[in-house]
């Protein structure tokens, strides 16, 4: 028979606690339909009610997405549990997932809370939530640093109360394998109701231990793992989905269980994560970094012609890696086209996105040779916007060299208007950045600015991602852009992060 381990994502929510990936309602929702492809178990879509965008972003997730269970996060208190019951309501599957922590440290200096009062909380937090949905889920946060005896008494309470899966969380990632192993099969045997829930863990990275901990729990008996794409969350990050996942498949001979995930989306939906949040991916990430797959000493590449085996212990297709030989060119029509992106997964984009989306694949086969899959990845991302084009660029001229004072001008268009505007710079983004800002007459401050390319070679694409700072909302928001000119690929992301900015403005 075979078994298997629920895969709860929770990139919306723990991986959107990393520093600087905050994502917007449109940007959660979309990243919450790739992880239904994904086919994960459970999405963790956010914590209600930290703040209204978080209630809205879970609720629009509950009401749009359709196949995974929709989860909200909620202290152990009946606000937030009213809230997490409320934002998730739309959903056919829906779970509440609360917690309190239970540790030493946590119980006496954060909380200033017996323990005593800590379990009375767990307790009456379970039984409010189940009033509003059967699916509910407990953590005791920061339980491996927890006293055995009171993880044991509170686990045990919570169950009774009515939860029907029991996360362990290592929140600090200070737990190890072997330890964590130990800790799950410890409460297996001590915890006399926990055969009547599912045992979860939820793993940080602090220590560069999230994925082989999950791994040990599953060992021990643990049947559903909490992780995010790309390891994205709180400090160091939480455990990557698509380590477990892989890990999983490839040495299905070892652990002998399986997950639900379709591997082919592990790639699109990593990513979708990076570019929506503008974190990169390092190039050595385990399955997912651009030198996964890549062999660079001549005995291995030897090796892999001859037999591939020799030195890849997984296929690339399996996780959706694109070949990234040639795959359309500028005599390549619309058909081609749509058949390349609904074999990368993208069957269903709207008619006037896949209109931009070929016009800006046409100029860029007559810029580059090849258009690789990375970049169709890249022109979707960018082309399918999550808000209007407020200001949209008309033209930008760049004079810039070691012998004259960089000077950009920028025409933009907004509603039917031009505006025109010219400024110098200490080189030519700072140029047109200055000359963009004294159109919108915004104060703004580049908080960060990244670019890389997309794919490999001279004519490769470059990506930019900027965080700036807009002093009319206070907000700090993300911008993307892709082009093969570096200053037009900057210019987009400054707007891409204007136009939200003024979207939100007046949404909000
Ligand atoms: O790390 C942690 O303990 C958490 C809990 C809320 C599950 O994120
Ligand atoms: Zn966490």
């Amino acid at each position: 028979m075979f078994e298997f381990v629920k895969i709860f994502d929770t990139t919306l929510r723990d991986g959107e606690q990393s520093p600087g990936a905050s994502l917007n309602t449109g940007e959660k929702l979309k990243l919450a339909k790739q992880l239904a492809k994904l086919k994960v178990d459970i999405i963790e879509a956010g914590f209600a009610a930290s703040s209204p965008g978080d209630f809205d972003a879970v609720n629009k997730v509950a009401k749009e997405v359709k196949g995974p269970i929709i989860a909200s996060l909620a202290r152990a208190n009946e606000k937030d549990i009213k809230a997490a019951a409320d934002a998730i309501s739309p959903a056919s599957r829906k779970r509440i997932h609360t917690f309190i922590a239970t540790s030493p440290v946590h119980v006496k200096k954060k909380l200033r809370m017996s323990y005593e009062e800590v379990l009375k909380k767990a307790v009456e937090s379970v039984k409010l939530a189940k009033e509003y949905t059967e699916d509910v889920e407990f953590s005791p946060e920061d339980a491996t640093r927890t006293e055995r005896s009171y993880l044991v008494d509170i686990v045990s309470a919570v169950i009774d109360a009515g939860a029907t899966t029991v996360n362990i969380p290592d929140t600090v990632g200070y737990t190890t394998p072997q330890e964590f192993f130990e800790l799950i099969s410890f409460l297996k045997k001590n915890v006399n109701n926990i055969d009547n829930v599912v045992i979860s863990v939820h793993c940080h990275n602090d220590l560069g231990m999230a994925t082989a901990n999950s791994l040990s729990a599953i060992l021990a008996g643990a049947r559903q793992v909490e992780c995010t794409l790309n390891g994205l969350g709180e400090r160091a990050g939480n455990a990557a989905l698509e380590e477990i996942v892989m890990a999983l498949k490839t040495r299905h001979d070892f652990f002998d269980i399986d997950t639900k995930i379709d591997t082919k989306q592990i790639y699109g939906s990593s990513r979708l994560a990076s570019q929506l949040t503008g974190i990169f991916i390092q190039r050595n990430k385990a399955i997912v970094g651009i030198n996964a797959f890549a062999h660079e000493a001549g005995i291995h590449q030897d090796g892999v012609i001859k037999e591939r085996t020799t030195y890849e212990i997984m296929k690339s297709e399996d996780i959706g890696l694109p070949g990234n030989k040639l795959i359309l060119g500028k005599h390549s029509g619309r058909r081609g086209l749509v058949n390349r992106l609904s074999e990368l997964g993208f069957e269903n984009l709207k008619p006037e996105t896949l209109e931009n989306v070929f016009g800006r694949f046409k100029a860029l086969a007559d810029k580059k040779k090849e258009v690789t899959d990375d970049d169709l990845y890249a022109l979707v991302a960018s082309q399918s916007r999550t808000v209007p084009e407020i200001f949209k660029l008309v033209k930008l001229q760049v004079v810039s060299g070691n012998s004259s004072m960089p000077t950009a001008t920028v025409r933009l268009q907004r509603n039917g208007t031009i505006f025109m505007d010219a400024a110098q710079g200490n080189g030519p983004v700072d140029a047109a950045y200055k000359a963009i800002e004294r159109i919108i007459q915004i104060k703004v401050k580049l908080e960060d600015y990244q670019i890389k390319s997309v794919g490999e070679g001279k004519d490769a694409m470059g990506m930019v991602h900027v965080r700036v700072h807009f002093s009319d909302t206070g907000k700090t928001i993300l911008g993307m852009g892709t082009h093969t000119d570096v200053i037009q690929a900057s210019a987009a992301a400054f707007l891409d992060s204007i136009n939200k900015n003024l979207f939100f403005k007046d949404v909000e």
